[in-house]
């Protein structure tokens, strides 16, 4: 008999390995340069300044997309901020996280009055602790100066009543006496600002600025600054670092997806003894990438998104044994594509839902899903010509379904309870039904335009 013999920790710590310190590479890793940012680092600066001069800072807007290093930028520039040791304050306060009003400014709360770090305060207590907390600063220069205070809401798209928060924000910086309160408001996704009341939006995008995507150069210049700390010396080759960047640029300019690839390749490289990191580590890094980054956006779905998502997948596997039994499924296009047609994708789906005993929603709703699922890459769908039995949406899966059916079965949404939610009417509406709506995901809908046509299928 064949005993394999169990590795020991010894074993694992002291295995051969091409990292020097794998930690750099990590997406919470803050270099303490920051290439091609400078610009937007003296903006930032200057915009928050005032505030440590006694004086209010006027409210920024940022926005870009993702992996344009908004966030490490910014905290970068509230840790100087903090440095300088003045009354006034900063607070950072990642909206993913906290994505209620009242969470936010619970807190901001126990972030600058520690006493207030106990649960079961309500929001006018909390309110008027911080009112009276920031209007009283000791070291100000008259007793009327006040604090002044910066809050960062990083992924502020997240906030499910954004527009209370924002008029319970205001509202306080009217009714101080003295200090202030000014917002730095981050996201990478613009189109919520759609749904926001023009009050609220006037008085987040006060001031607004744009990080644009990096060029491949500039990712393979930051790519080549964290090798050197991050892998041991020449175990890396140009290769490696060129595909990366090229990769990462033609996606969306994002910085941490260029790392990501550079951390996975050095794995691959480590579990297959291979003594370097080239072209090769990083093509397989980048495969193995993707399907990660596709689980961690199934995961985190609402239970219908994942429902529908199901459905397409049970069918396109359905559709695939039935071509190798040699059959010809009477949808298949020209070029030998499976397409599901949008109304069977529907009738799968409500078998789901009573498999899974959830309440179907309406067709509206899952065109809305359709829509969402869509925009995060999930499914690609095209409009039918005419002849087809009318015009219909024909859907593809993004990712292999074998995988993605895997992720959601063992996903505990859809084992779990149904998630409340109202029924839209039809013809109405227009935002992503991941929008505030329910409030479990944030994204508008990347026109951000409001559909009336009802598809036919
Ligand atoms: N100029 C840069 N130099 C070095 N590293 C950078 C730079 N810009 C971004 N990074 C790195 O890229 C990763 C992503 O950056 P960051 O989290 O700031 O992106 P973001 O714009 O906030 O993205 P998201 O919109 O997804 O939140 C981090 O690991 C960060 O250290
Ligand atoms: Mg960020």
């Amino acid at each position: 008999m064949c005993v394999v013999k169990m590795p020991s920790f010894d074993d694992i710590l002291s295995a051969p390995t091409l990292f020097a310190d794998r930690g750099v590479l990590s997406p919470h890793w803050v270099p303490d340069v920051l290439p091609f940012r400078e610009k937007e680092t003296t903006r930032i600066m200057t915009a928050v300044a005032p505030a440590l001069a006694h004086e209010r800072s006027r409210n920024l807007f940022i926005y870009g997309k993702t992996g344009t290093g908004k966030t490490c930028t910014v905290r970068k520039v509230m840790a100087e901020f903090e440095a300088r040791k003045s009354s006034a304050r900063s607070c950072y306060i990642n909206c993913r996280m906290y994505n209620s009003r009242y969470r936010v400014i619970q807190k901001m709360a126990k972030d600058f009055v520690p006493e207030l770090d106990r649960s079961g305060f309500g929001l006018n207590t909390l309110y008027e602790k911080m009112m009276e907390w920031i209007s009283l600063d000791e070291s100000a220069p008259t007793p009327k100066t006040g604090r002044r205070v910066v809050v960062v809401l990083d992924e502020v798209d997240m906030v499910r009543d954004l527009d209370e928060l924002l008029y319970t924000l205001t509202r306080m910086n009217d009714e101080l006496q003295a200090g202030s309160i000014s917002i730095i408001g981050i996201t990478n996704r613009l189109s919520f600002k759609d749904a926001l009341d023009p009050r609220s939006k006037s008085s987040l995008c006060e001031t607004e600025m744009v990080f644009t995507p990096y060029s491949p150069s500039q990712l393979r210049e930051i790519l080549a600054r964290r090798t050197e700390m991050g892998f041991k010396k020449g175990v890396v080759e140009d290769s490696a670092i060129n595909l990366a960047a090229a990769i990462a640029a033609q996606e969306t300019g994002d910085a941490r997806y260029a790392l990501k690839l550079l951390l996975r390749a050095g794995e691959i490289a480590d579990e297959k003894h291979r003594p370097h990191i080239t072209h090769t580590e990083v093509e397989e890094a980048r495969r193995s990438v993707d399907v990660d980054l596709a689980a961690e956006t199934i995961a985190t779905l609402p239970v219908h998104q994942q429902l529908v998502l199901l459905a397409v997948c049970n069918l396109s596997l359905e559709g695939q044994r039935y071509a190798r039994l040699g059959g010809t499924p009477s949808n298949n296009q020209a070029d030998g594509e499976h397409h599901l047609m949008s109304g069977e994708v529907y009738e799968e789906y409500s078998r789901l839902c009573r498999t899974y005993k959830k309440p179907k929603r309406s067709a509206r709703w899952y065109r809305e899903y359709l829509n969402d699922l869509e925009m995060l890459g999930l499914i690609t769908t095209v409009e039918s010509g005419r002849g087809m039995r009318g015009r219909t949406r024909l859907i593809r899966p993004g990712y292999s379904p074998e995988q993605m059916k895997k992720i959601i079965e063992k996903s505990a949404a859809i084992h779990g309870p149904d998630d409340a939610m109202p029924d839209l009417p039809e013809g109405k509406g227009g935002h992503s039904s991941l929008s505030k709506i329910d409030g479990q995901l944030s994204l508008g809908r990347s026109d951000g335009q409001v559909s009336n046509s009802k598809p036919a299928w």
